[in-house]
């Protein structure tokens, strides 16, 4: 019988020294749900779960090139989008894919609007916002905004998951991307995050887990939705499983550092380290 070819996700992204979240989580991510991990990365950053203390960029040309050499070679069915930083190296990365679209018509891009880091750090220059919005997210088939981030894409306040909704609503109006607004970032017992598509607004809501093991969080999340669709499940079944393993992976975490530690992304594959 000849083998099912795996699901390629290319990452797109910062690394995380600390290996909680960026490209370290992608990576652990991806291959924890069956798919095949590559990475093109945008800055090195020097970090652990206190906080992000130094960022070095790669050059944009650099980061194009990483890209080149992967589609090239071995290709993708699913791009994962993540830190990103100055102006030119957007604009060079919406360049890149739009190529990358022009020879894969069935590629899955999904984006992480990364703009802070979990301890506030900026990891997206305040000038480069307009910059995302109007090169890269129409090359975007999701897009995972958290609060902040998509209160500074709408210039709207979010209080409440009603306001999650309306701002949903005109992010998907004005992108025409598929929205996944993740709700971590509202306080209350339980967490909401909202998807809405051309056809339907969906909500999930589960109880917060009390946990300060929550680093790379949305990095995982989107990671794990971008291998799900990869894999051929659709909306909103792949936000229902990717969610799941998010839940897991907190639930499990390792307990690592003084700070926000990170998850832990071997349950599916490994014995969780608390049992
Ligand atoms: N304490 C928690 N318990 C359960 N689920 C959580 C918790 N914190 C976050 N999540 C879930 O994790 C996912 C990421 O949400 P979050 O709002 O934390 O994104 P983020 O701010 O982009 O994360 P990051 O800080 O890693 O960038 C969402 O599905 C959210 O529901
Ligand atoms: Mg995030």
């Amino acid at each position: 019988m000849p083998l099912k070819p795996i699901a390629r996700i290319l990452s797109i992204a910062g690394s995380d020294s600390g290996g909680g979240a960026g490209i370290q989580a992608d990576i652990k991510t991806i291959t924890a749900l069956g798919a095949y991990a590559s990475t093109a990365i945008t800055a090195l950053t020097d970090q652990n779960t206190l906080g992000v203390h130094n960022i070095l960029p790669v050059p944009a040309d650099f980061i194009r090139a990483q890209i080149r050499s992967v589609i090239d070679d071995i290709g993708a069915d699913a791009i994962k989008i993540g830190m990103l930083g100055h102006r030119d190296t957007i604009i060079a990365i919406a360049t890149e894919i739009k190529q990358v679209i022009n020879r894969c018509p069935y590629l899955h891009v999904i984006i992480d609007p990364v703009m802070l880091a979990k301890g506030g750090v900026a990891l997206l220059p305040k000038e480069s916002i307009t910059t995302l919005q109007d090169y890269l997210f129409p090359l975007a088939h999701v897009l995972t905004p958290n609060i902040p981030e998509a209160e500074q894409l709408s210039r709207k306040t979010i209080t409440t998951v009603s306001d999650m909704c309306a701002v949903a609503s005109y992010l998907h109006k004005t992108t025409g991307a598929t929205i996944l607004l993740k709700g971590g970032h509202l306080s209350g017992d339980q967490i909401t995050d909202i998807l809405i598509d051309e056809n339907e607004l969906y909500r999930f809501t589960a109880p917060r887990i009390p946990s300060r093991h929550t680093h790379g969080t949305g990095c995982t999340l989107a990671s794990a939705l971008a291998t799900y669709l990869a894999q051929g499940i659709k909306l909103p079944d792949a936000v229902e499983q990717a969610r799941l393993y998010v839940r897991q992976a907190i639930l499990h975490a390792p307990q690592l550092g003084a700070g926000s530690g990170p998850l832990w992304h071997g349950i599916n594959t490994h014995p969780p380290p608390s049992i």
